[in-house]
């Protein structure tokens, strides 16, 4: 990853939102850089932080929230300090986000091939003719069939799946440098979020678009991500290759996560559920906000919130465990059947 081109560079970003109770901490201390061309998932619970982060990114803000620090680097700029004109110009033509309903995003008075091209006249000079046929082109390269018919209906004679293969169509059109996906399969059913997943697949060989992408679902990050970082609590607590991620994970809340996937073999016994829920952004533990949960929790936890250590040119994780005067805790080895179950149940090959 070295020598990749950095297209976003994200540096110690936090954001709080004001609330009856006070001002709460939603993310804190999040770093990150995307790279040219590559998936990055973020994975973590609810209410982890993953949406708020990434709206960060778009400036795309509630208003109660307020960015307290950090930087977002962009094409030489900071987007923290754009003003609402500039980020206008950076929003859908260079940065765009596809949200969990399609329909928040599409215009149910206007046909769908009328919306694409228009997203296509909006971000390049060209003609009706050429926008119509690129148009075309771009509805066949979603996968919606017969798109001479299908461009002259309306949002509402499509299902949840063409929907959102119709908002990633103008996303496309708009030929932005970054996607920003936030949980796009999470409200259809199974089959057509392994269609929309597969259309991710197909999108990364055919466009040069960095993409980050937002889960819970580990099978869809073992699908598209090169890279995953997992959230907790407005923190990213590990973040690395997607092989680190599933071959070699550190953080006992990773270990979780991946204990937590649903296998065939229902006889594997679980080696252990995180128990509990996470802690909401107002009432945070003292030290590593994941202790009260963590089976493998120190003394020290407690206490302090633990650094990222790094553990590889790629691979950071936020755990006393990592700490040289840390006992030495192993990967749970049950653990490692689960993982192969599930991966030989959904055909993955992560690293092998
Ligand atoms: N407008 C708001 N005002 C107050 N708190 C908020 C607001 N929006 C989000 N939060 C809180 O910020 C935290 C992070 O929320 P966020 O939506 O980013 O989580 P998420 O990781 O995207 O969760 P999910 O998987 O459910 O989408 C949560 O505790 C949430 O309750
Ligand atoms: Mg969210």
């Amino acid at each position: 990853m070295g020598n990749k081109n950095t297209v976003l560079k994200v540096k110690n970003l936090a954001l709080s939102f004001s609330t009856a109770e006070g001002s709460v901490l939603a993310v804190r201390d999040v770093s990150f850089s995307l790279y040219e061309g590559e998936t990055l998932a973020i994975v973590g619970e609810s209410g982890s932080g993953k949406t708020a982060a990434c709206r960060t990114i778009m400036r795309l803000l509630k208003q109660n929230a307020s960015i307290e620090d950090g930087e977002i680097l962009f094409e030489g700029k900071d987007i923290v300090k754009l003003s609402e004109g500039e980020m206008r110009d950076i929003r859908g033509n260079k940065i765009s986000m596809v949200f969990q309903d399609p329909m928040t995003s599409l215009d149910p008075t206007m046909r769908i091939g009328k919306q694409i091209e228009e997203a296509l006249r909006l971000h390049r000079k060209i003609s009706r003719q050429a926008a119509k046929a690129r148009m075309l082109e771009l509805l066949q390269l979603v996968g919606i069939d017969d798109p001479k018919r299908r461009c002259r209906q309306y949002p509402h004679e499509f299902s949840g799946g063409q929907r959102q293969r119709i908002v990633i169509a103008i996303v496309l059109a708009c030929d932005a440098k970054i996607l920003i996906a936030d949980e796009p399969t999470t409200a259809l059913d199974v089959t057509m979020q392994a269609q929309i997943i597969d259309l991710f697949k197909d999108l990364q060989e055919k466009i040069k678009t960095s993409i980050i992408f937002i889960t819970h679902d580990l099978g869809v990050v073992a699908n598209v991500a090169d890279r995953v970082a997992v959230m907790y609590a407005g923190k990213i607590i590990e973040i690395g290759t997607a092989d680190e991620i599933f071959y070699d994970p550190r953080h006992p809340y990773t270990w979780g996560l991946l204990n937590s996937m649903p296998t065939l073999d229902t006889d594997t016994p679980l080696l252990y559920n995180i128990e509990g829920s996470p802690p909401s952004p107002g009432n945070l533990p003292q030290g590593d906000a994941f202790a009260p949960r963590n089976p493998y929790a120190l003394e020290v936890d407690e206490l302090y919130e633990p650094p990222l250590f790094q553990i590889s040119d790629t691979h950071y994780a936020a755990t006393w465990l990592l700490d040289p005067r840390a006992p030495r805790i192993e990967f749970p080895e049950n653990l490692e059947q689960r993982r192969t179950a599930y991966f030989e149940r959904f055909g993955l090959d992560v690293g092998l």
